[in-house]
């Protein structure tokens, strides 16, 4: 089996690289990836001399480039992790959401209907389902839920999601889309929350907690999302929708707090909210469960740990990011 893998130099792509490298010994594994500022070669400096794995750095809406990789590989799958995914960036500038996260996806699929392929995943969020309201703990995102989006973020991937099923109803495209909580874990890029706490408490910064920490995600460890997009694309059922979560509730205060224990250090400070937060995020996984067998893992308490003791143990990884133009990127978001 050939596997294209793409955005597998981020966060997710590139644990699940390591996954699938470790699982399928026969498989061959091509990570395509920009290499924007959320994509780093040192997250993969480990397997670059696996035979089974090969790295290409490009553009997916680079039409020439995707087609002559397609035309060249002759890849079975295609797993589309490739996406501009931090929500505040989107808020300060959506156009680059529109083209990566949209244009690039058609792009992919018209690259898989050309060349043929057994299956198209797109990795999408449980974000595209809106929030949910605090005062009812019984409400739950399931596949049925409507679509209802916050930020351009979360609309370029509901975007993304509506032409993937278009492609499979119109062109017949074998397609599946998979909808997740919340992801933490190693390789974390340090603008999201978990990572962004666990260094700033590292290094003695104030941790920034947006308005008043209310707000409920749904943590998921990684490996557990990576076991979940395995399942489906070998098992899945064609043109379906699986929602992925950990059934893991946790406030941002809560959050934090974990982080500040498990260091023995860090100051919580309180800042201006994010403009149009969503308040809560909670996904119920019983179709993927039902039927592809899924469950996570890896409980909320045993992770942070695993997670908090990668960052202790692995500070070149993201030294190297915050000592860049991160610097600035921080000083634009927190420098108030
Ligand atoms: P990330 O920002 O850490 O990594 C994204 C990767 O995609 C980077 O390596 C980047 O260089 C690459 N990339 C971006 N635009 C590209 C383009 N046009 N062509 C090729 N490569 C490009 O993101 P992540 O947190 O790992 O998220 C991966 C995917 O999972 C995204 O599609 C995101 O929407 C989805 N998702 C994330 C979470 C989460 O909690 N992080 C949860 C659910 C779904
Ligand atoms: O739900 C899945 C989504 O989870 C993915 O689709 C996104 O790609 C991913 O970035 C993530 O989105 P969130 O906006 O939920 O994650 P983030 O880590 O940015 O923020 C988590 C919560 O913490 C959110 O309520 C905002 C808050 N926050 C975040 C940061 C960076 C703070 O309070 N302070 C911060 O400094």
């Amino acid at each position: 089996m050939k596997v294209v893998v793409t955005g597998g130099a981020g966060f997710i792509g590139g644990n699940f690289v390591h996954y699938m490298l470790n699982k399928y010994s026969d498989y061959k594994i091509i990570c395509l990836d920009a290499l924007t500022y959320a994509g780093n070669m040192d997250t993969l400096t480990n397997i670059m001399n696996n035979k089974n794995f090969k790295f290409i750095k490009g553009d997916i809406s680079d039409r020439k480039l995707v087609y002559n990789l397609f035309e060249d590989e002759k890849p079975d799958i295609i797993v589309n992790f490739a996406a501009e995914s931090h929500v505040d960036r989107s808020i300060e500038n959506p156009e680059i959401f529109l083209k990566n996260n949209i244009i690039g996806t058609s792009v992919l699929m018209d690259a898989c209907i050309k060349y043929g392929v057994t299956r198209y995943h797109q990795v999408s969020t449980d974000e595209v389902y809106g929030d949910l309201p605090l005062n009812r703990p019984d409400l739950l995102f399931t596949e049925e839920t409507p679509i209802r989006t916050s930020s351009p973020y979360s609309s370029s991937k509901a975007s993304a999601d509506l032409i993937v099923q278009a492609y499979h109803k119109t062109y017949g495209l074998p397609v599946t889309i998979s909808r997740c909580s919340n992801n933490y874990g190693p390789y974390h890029f340090p603008e999201k929350l978990i990572p962004l706490m666990i260094v700033n408490a590292i290094n003695d910064k104030p941790l920034p907690i947006y308005g008043t920490g209310e707000n409920v995600r749904d943590w998921l460890y990684v490996k557990d999302h990576c076991s979940a997009i395995d399942l489906i694309i070998h098992n899945g059922r064609v043109g379906e929708v699986y929602n992925i979560g950990g059934h893991n509730e946790r406030t941002n205060l809560q959050v934090v707090e974990t982080i500040i224990k498990e260091i023995g250090k860090g100051k919580i400070i309180f800042v201006e909210d994010r403009k149009g937060h969503d308040m809560r995020y909670a996904i119920d996984s019983t179709k993927i469960h039902n039927e592809l067998g899924w469950l996570p893992t890896t409980a909320f308490d045993e992770g942070i740990k695993k997670t908090i003791k990668w960052y202790i143990d692995n500070k070149p990884w993201w030294e190297n990011i915050i000592n860049g133009e991160y610097q600035n990127y921080y000083e634009k978001m927190y420098g108030k």
